[in-house]
């Protein structure tokens, strides 16, 4: 399946908005000084940042090198590494993600490793897309893709659950949950719809050949627009989020 890349200077003109919309989730986590944390997917580390900034001792993970490269040139503690296979063992107070979980289709692999990375009673904390995020686009790509002859739902990258889907995962896994909540979160955009295609949907597109990927993504705009796009407020994409806190047992 073509892959997702992250390029730190694409990220942070067309989706800047992921880490400014983490107050939330930032908010939900109430990191304390001195805390060790590990930030899961960290990105460019825009909230790693905020969690140094707040006292504690973080390790940012990420497995995209750009992004790695971005965090430390911000002088953070980030390794390149995969949330299914974390490497460390009952070290952490708290694992904290913003928008990340999404991109991982093995959620009980990611879960369990986080489980081994917390301490005892050590909390996990995060938000990603949940059950229904950007289904306009989703279906629009789906179906432009299929029109091409290709299976538009293998290329779909995303994991989008329900609250029961993941709750009855994080209880499987040794974690007791503490805050759930699935909730719509319409997210304007800074530019077209086009850029956020082709920031966040390159597993769709690196599957069409070249010659036609700007069809592609046109046929796809087109398609969303009448729903996403606002004369007067511009390009809104139809996000919902799933945010949880939970604590390790035992
Ligand atoms: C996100 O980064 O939150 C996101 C990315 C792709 C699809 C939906 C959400």
């Amino acid at each position: 399946m073509p892959i997702q890349q992250w390029d730190p200077q694409t990220y942070a003109r067309n989706a800047r908005f992921v880490s400014d919309l983490g107050a939330g989730v930032f908010e939900l986590l109430a990191p304390k000084p001195g805390e060790r944390v590990l930030d899961l997917g960290c990105g460019d580390g825009a909230l790693t940042e905020k969690l140094v900034a707040a006292g504690c001792r973080v390790i940012a993970i990420d497995s995209s090198a750009e992004q790695i490269g971005a965090a430390r040139a911000r002088g953070l503690d980030a390794r390149r590494g995969r949330a299914e296979t974390l490497p460390f063992k009952a070290e952490f107070d708290a694992v904290f993600s913003n928008a990340v979980l999404h991109w991982i289709p093995d959620a009980g692999a990611v879960i369990a490793s986080v489980h081994r990375a917390l301490k005892p009673g050590g909390r996990f904390v995060a938000e990603f897309g949940g059950a229904g995020c950007v289904q306009t686009v989703r279906l629009a790509l789906i179906d432009a893709a299929n029109r091409r002859g290709l299976d538009g739902a293998a290329l779909d990258p995303w994991f989008f659950p329900t609250e029961d889907v993941y709750r009855a995962l994080l209880e499987a896994n040794g974690f007791t949950v503490q805050a759930m909540k699935l909730f719509p979160r319409p997210t304007p955009l800074p530019g077209d719809i086009t850029d956020w295609l082709e920031t966040f949907a390159q597993p769709f597109l690196g599957a069409v050949a070249e010659h036609d990927r700007a069809a592609f993504i046109q046929d796809v705009r087109a398609a969303v627009q009448p729903k996403l796009f606002d004369p007067v407020g511009g390009w809104t994409a139809d996000y919902i989020r799933l945010r949880f806190a939970a604590e390790r047992r035992g």
